[in-house]
């Protein structure tokens, strides 16, 4: 790393900076239900891999349910995976999904290995989420970086770091005989402490050594990572029939493995839809995806003797389409 502040620190510094934090750590850690009770490695990584992507209010409960269906990597692969994408309903980036279940498929009834170098080469599973489940089922000394600690660490030494320099300093750091404790530490500290606006820097338990508390803004740090999001039009077709609604298979990195209503984008997308069926346009809504703001029109047609229908509670459905659904569901009611 060149010319960094945190070459500078002593060790005696970084053994106290690292005393403070787990003091702080042992005293106000979140109360999270792998914290109260034991949790075996499974399920720690069922946990690591739902949070990636998904705030801590919204994934408990689908940790919830997805380690009590399936208490072990063997009972995923003796499942389908169209069931696990039900469970998973709603909770989004569905290919996380798809690889845990690849994951399951590929153990093959050994169990979940133990160090970062094997847990790194399964499916799925990056450099944060083998790091954390190393290190916190199995005390491995190994740092994670996840969102919070790269703004951890980016305002401790008020520095825009690339990802390898994020990775030197957090493994700098680690406490290396607490280090599951260390890197939960870290990231409680960013989500409690150090959050993107209004940090609470004077209840901070190492804001004697943090660099950018010592500045006007310490929001500076670290480097927004803006993702461009695309807008894009798009049209969907509700056909309801006496036995359900006609939903197709989706494809795709989004929401492969996922059920939906007839869709298409771009200019085209209403013709290449209705494919000259009589359609009546009901309403539109919006809707985010990380890269792509949809605005998406919505239109219904009485089916006819050739579509496959189907309850929607039978598959598992995007949130995307269970906002269609219920945009439906309030027009049938007006309509009644
Ligand atoms: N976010 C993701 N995993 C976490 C953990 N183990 N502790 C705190 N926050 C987290």
């Amino acid at each position: 790393m060149a010319a960094s502040v945190a070459s500078a620190i002593t060790p005696l510094f970084l053994r106290m900076t690292m005393q403070t934090l787990l003091a702080w750590f042992d005293e106000h850690a979140r109360p999270l239900p792998w914290r109260i009770e034991t949790v075996s490695p499974w399920e720690s990584l069922l946990a690591e891999i739902i949070l990636q992507q998904t705030r801590m209010e919204t994934g408990i409960p689908y940790w919830e349910r997805i380690r009590a269906a399936y208490p072990n990597p063997q009972s995923l692969a003796e499942d389908t995976e169209e069931n696990l994408l039900h469970l998973w309903q709603g909770c989004g980036y569905y290919a996380r999904a798809r690889n845990l279940y690849k994951l399951a498929k590929t153990l093959d009834g050994e169990p979940l290995p133990k160090t970062y170098d094997e847990l790194i080469q399964l499916p799925g599973i990056g450099p944060y989420t083998a790091a954390a489940v190393a290190s916190i089922s199995h005390g491995e000394p190994v740092a994670c970086v996840d969102g919070n600690i790269r703004r951890v660490i980016s305002r401790l030494r008020a520095e825009h770091m690339t990802d390898s320099q994020l990775n030197q300093e957090a493994t700098a750091l680690l406490n290396r005989t607490r280090s599951g404790d260390w890197n939960q530490a870290m990231m409680d500290l960013g989500s409690q402490i150090c959050t993107p606006r209004n940090p609470k820097c004077q209840r901070c338990p190492i804001e004697t050594d943090c660099l950018a508390s010592k500045t006007e803004d310490p929001e500076h740090w670290p480097m927004r990572r803006t993702t461009k999001q695309q807008k894009v039009r798009a049209a969907v077709l509700v056909i309801d029939g006496s036995e359900g609604i006609l939903l197709e298979a989706r494809e795709g990195r989004t929401l492969g493995g996922l059920w939906g209503v007839p869709y298409a984008e771009g200019d085209v997308a209403k013709k290449q839809l209705l494919k000259g069926r009589r359609a009546e346009k009901i309403g539109s809504l919006r809707h985010d995806f990380t890269h792509k703001r949809l605005e998406v029109t919505v239109y219904t047609a009485d089916a006819q003797d050739s579509d496959i229908l189907r309850q929607p509670e039978s598959v598992p459905l995007s949130t995307l389409d269970r906002k269609i659904l219920s945009l439906y569901k309030a027009y049938q009611s007006e309509e009644s």
